[in-house]
């Protein structure tokens, strides 16, 4: 990737201090990274270490009363830190997030095809109610959900957490994102169905140019996805570098603990079940 190439995201010296009842905490310490146009950049970590407070402040989705940010976030050249307002009109339109727990993020008492047209109404382009139903079942059919029409009709429940985790994706892209910035978005499920999400994230990427931030703890999924990896520990990075240079020469012993940890693609152990869900 040119570095010439306009900036999505630019992170300069950015930090997040949490209020505590044990005091202030500095989960995020002075990150910087920038992520290209048709980019894809993971931050990878062990459980506890900033990655999910580092992309929720970055998008402004931490509350305020509890969370301290400070440096600077351009969107799109926008400084959201400096005027969090900014972040409004990306929220929604070009700006999308496939967040951790696919079975917390869906109103349990919509239908899938219901809360699918209300964020192709929120994008703003399509204002007709058949148009809209079109394109749900467009993108539907984009993340390979088989029978569209009657999944369109049925309750979060009713879907596996593969199938749940293909709708969250179908969400972020019925806002036509620029910048995806997805959590962890495999690490409830199983590593066929996995496999098939990433590979499905790549196509999209190679298809529409869209940019993403990719937040793991797996670096067999930093290695598929990204061109650029951020090593994060105790809030900090502590190596970056293109992917297969952390992959294949780590510099950092931690590094090379969580290469260790992972022996194949998608290695799916309890220890990403316990302490992933909590946090
Ligand atoms: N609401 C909160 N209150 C206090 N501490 C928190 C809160 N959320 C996260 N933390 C702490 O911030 C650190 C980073 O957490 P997190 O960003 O969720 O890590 P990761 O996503 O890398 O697993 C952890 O030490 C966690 O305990
Ligand atoms: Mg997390």
């Amino acid at each position: 990737m040119n570095e010439q190439e306009p900036a999505v995201l630019e992170v300069e010296n950015f930090n997040v201090e949490l209020m505590t009842d044990n005091g202030v905490f500095k989960a995020v310490n002075n990150v910087s990274f920038r992520i290209g146009k048709g980019q894809s950049v993971t931050i990878i970590g062990e459980s506890g270490s900033g990655k999910s407070t580092t992309a929720m402040g970055l998008l402004q989705l931490l509350p305020p009363g509890l969370a301290v940010l400070s440096g600077t976030v351009r969107l799109k050249g926008q400084d959201v830190i400096s005027n969090p307002q900014a972040i409004a009109k990306f929220r929604g339109r070009g700006l999308a997030l496939i967040p951790q727990d696919p079975m917390t993020a869906l109103n349990p008492v919509a239908t899938i095809g219901a809360q699918l047209r209300e964020a192709i109404k929120v994008a703003g382009r399509l204002k007709s109610k058949s148009d809209q139903q079109q394109r749900a079942i467009e993108l539907l059919t984009q993340v390979r959900i088989p029978l569209v029409e009657e999944q369109l009709k049925k309750f979060p429940h009713q879907l596996s957490g593969g199938m749940l985790q293909r709708v969250l994706i179908a969400i972020a892209l019925a806002s036509e994102p620029e910048l995806l910035v997805a959590d962890e978005p495999t690490s409830a499920l199983d590593v066929t169905v996995q496999a098939g999400i990433l590979d499905l994230l790549l196509e999209l990427q190679e298809t529409r140019g869209i940019s993403i931030l990719m937040i793991t703890h797996d670096i067999g999924v930093a290695r598929m996805v990204s061109d650029t990896i951020h090593v994060m520990k105790s809030g900090q990075f502590i190596e970056s570098g293109d992917a297969a240079q952390i992959v294949d020469a780590p510099g950092e012993e931690y590094t090379r603990n969580l290469l260790a940890a992972v022996p194949r693609l998608g290695s799916w152990d309890e220890t990403s079940l316990s302490t992933e869900g909590a946090s």
